[in-house]
C-alpha cells in the first residue's frame, strides 16, 4: 500500500494518440522512452483502433475513451473523421483527468498526438501542462503554415498558381508538395478551423533529428516560442512491439533469404493510402518490365473497390513468380534492414522516410497527400537520397526502379544515405542531439523519485 501511494509521487504522463498506425506507432514508442526513463504512463486512446495492451509493459495503463466511432471514414471524410473524434473524445478525457487528480496523482503531464488537439484544451482547462507530439516531418510544419496563409488570402492552389514552382519563402518547396494540395476546399476550410482551436502547447515533441531538419526546427521555434524537442527517430530508440493493427506475414523475410544482396526493391504505401485501379495497373506494369526482383506489400482496401489482388493484369503472379513476393502486410523495418533490400518505393509516410533513412534504404517517392509531397521532395531534392516518380506511367516506373537499383545515380545515393545512418547513430549516441533533447524533455517535467 505504502509502495502504491508512493508511486503517485512519480510524474504521471498521460499520453493520446489518433487511431492511426502511423501515429499510434510512434506514440507508444516516445511512451516506452518515457518509461524507461522512470515516468509512469497511462494511454489514453480512442475505442476506435485500440491498441493490444498486452504487447507493452505490464504497469502502463491503457485508457479507451468512448468515441461513437466505427470506422475511420464513417463520416464520409477524412476532416468529418477528426472533426467528430475531437467532438466525441472531449468529455470522456476530460473525466479520465479528473478521476487521475482526485487518485492522488502529483504531477501530471499532457502529451497529445496534434491531431487530437481537444486534449490539449482539456488539460489547459485543468490546469496540466500539454505537449504536443507530431508524429510528421518538422518540414510539415511550415509548409501547413504556408498552405493556411494562402487560404486566408483567398486564394486557390490550382487555379491561382502553377503547382510546379516553388513557394516564396519555402524553398525548395513548391506548391504541388503542400499539404491537402487535393483537397477539396470545403475539407480544408474545416481543417483549418479545427487546428486553429488548438490550446497554446508548452512545449512541442518531435519525432525527427536535428541534423535532418534544422532549419524548420529552428522556423518552429520561432514560430511557437516554446521549447522544441526532436527526440527521434524513436524506432531506434525503443523496440517497437507491435500494435496489434495488422498482422505481419513475416514468411517474406525467408524469401528474402534467398535472394541476392541489395537486389530487391521493397514497396509498400503505409496504412493509410488509398490508389485507383490504374495506377496499381500502371505499378504492376512497371515491375514486370523493370525486370528486377520485388517484395510488395498491397493492403486490402489499397485500391478502391477491390478486396486485394483481384485487379492486378492478368498473369502478374505467374509471370513474377520466380523473382517477387506480394503479401498484405510486410514487418517493414525487419524487410529494410535485410541485406537483400537495395531499394524502397514507397509513400513517403514520415515513419516510412525515417526507418528508410535509419537503415540506410534509398528510396523512390510516390507521395499521396498530408506531409509525404513535403517529405518527398526533402528526400529526393535536399537529401538526394531518393527519386520521385512524378508521372506514375510503366515506361517511367521501370526506369525509375533501374535508376535506382541498378545506375550508378543509385550508388551515389547509397553512399549519401548510409553517411545519414551513421549521423542518425550519432544523434542517438551519447551527447548526440536527439539524446540530449531527450534529457532536455526530461528535464522539463521531471521530478523522478527512483
Ligand atoms: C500516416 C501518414 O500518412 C504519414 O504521412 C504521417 O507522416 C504519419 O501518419 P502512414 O501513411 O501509415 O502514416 O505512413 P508511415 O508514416 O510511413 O507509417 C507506416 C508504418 O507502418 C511504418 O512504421 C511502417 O514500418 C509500417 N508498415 C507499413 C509495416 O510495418 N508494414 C507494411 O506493410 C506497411
Amino acid at each position: 500500500m505504502e509502495e502504491h501511494d508512493d508511486r503517485k509521487q512519480w510524474p504521471l504522463v498521460v499520453l493520446i494518440s489518433s487511431p492511426f498506425h502511423g501515429h499510434m506507432t510512434p506514440t507508444l514508442q516516445l511512451a516506452t522512452t518515457l518509461h524507461a526513463k522512470g515516468f509512469r504512463i497511462a494511454i489514453a486512446h480512442s475505442s476506435l483502433n485500440p491498441p493490444n495492451p498486452s504487447n507493452h509493459p505490464s504497469d502502463f495503463t491503457f485508457c479507451p475513451l468512448s468515441d461513437n466511432l466505427t470506422a475511420i471514414d464513417n463520416s464520409g471524410s477524412f476532416t468529418g473523421f477528426i472533426n467528430a473524434i475531437n467532438t466525441n473524445c472531449r468529455a470522456p478525457f476530460k473525466e479520465l483527468l479528473i478521476r487521475f487528480i482526485s487518485e492522488g496523482n502529483k504531477s501530471i503531464v499532457v502529451i497529445f498526438d496534434n491531431v487530437m488537439h481537444f486534449a490539449g484544451i482539456v488539460a489547459v482547462d485543468l490546469n496540466l501542462p500539454a505537449i504536443v507530439f507530431r508524429t510528421s516531418s518538422a518540414a510539415y510544419f511550415p509548409a501547413f503554415l504556408a498552405r493556411q496563409q494562402l487560404h486566408q488570402q483567398g486564394r486557390f492552389l490550382e487555379q491561382d498558381f502553377v503547382m510546379q514552382e516553388v513557394v516564396p519563402n519555402h524553398h525548395p518547396i513548391r506548391y504541388k508538395d503542400l499539404p491537402f494540395s487535393n483537397a477539396p476546399i470545403e475539407d480544408w476550410k474545416q481543417l483549418v478551423s479545427n487546428f486553429s482551436q488548438q490550446a497554446h502547447p508548452s512545449a512541442v515533441i518531435w519525432n525527427t533529428v536535428k541534423f535532418l531538419e534544422n532549419e524548420s526546427l529552428t522556423r518552429i521555434h520561432n514560430h511557437l516560442h516554446v521549447p522544441v524537442f526532436a527526440v527521434g527517430p524513436l524506432h531506434k530508440i525503443t523496440p517497437s512491439p507491435s500494435i496489434g493493427y495488422h498482422q505481419e506475414d513475416t514468411s517474406c523475410i525467408s524469401w528474402l533469404d534467398k535472394q541476392p544482396p541489395k537486389s530487391v526493391v521493397y514497396i509498400s504505401f503505409g496504412s493509410l493510402a488509398t490508389m485507383d485501379a490504374k495506377v496499381l495497373t500502371e505499378m504492376a506494369w512497371g515491375l514486370m518490365k523493370s525486370d528486377q526482383r520485388f517484395l510488395w506489400a498491397v493492403r486490402p482496401g489499397l485500391v478502391s473497390g477491390s478486396e486485394w489482388l483481384e485487379l492486378l493484369p492478368k498473369g502478374f503472379v505467374e509471370e513474377t513468380r520466380e523473382r517477387g513476393l506480394v503479401v498484405k502486410w510486410a514487418p517493414q523495418k525487419e524487410v529494410l534492414a535485410h541485406f537483400a533490400v537495395g531499394g524502397f518505393w514507397s509513400h513517403c509516410g514520415w515513419n516510412s522516410c525515417l526507418e528508410s533513412i535509419s537503415l540506410g534504404v534509398v528510396m523512390i517517392c510516390q507521395p499521396f497527400g498530408v506531409d509525404q509531397g513535403v517529405n518527398a521532395r526533402y528526400v529526393s531534392y535536399v537529401w538526394k537520397i531518393g527519386l520521385e516518380l512524378e508521372r506514375v506511367e510503366r515506361e517511367e516506373i521501370e526506369r525509375m526502379i533501374r535508376r535506382v537499383m541498378v545506375d550508378d545515380e543509385g550508388e551515389e545515393m547509397k553512399v549519401r544515405i548510409n553517411d545519414m545512418k551513421e549521423m542518425v547513430i550519432e544523434a542517438l549516441g551519447k551527447r548526440g542531439s536527439s539524446q540530449e533533447s531527450l534529457e532536455g524533455l526530461v528535464k522539463k517535467n521531471d521530478r523522478i523519485k527512483k
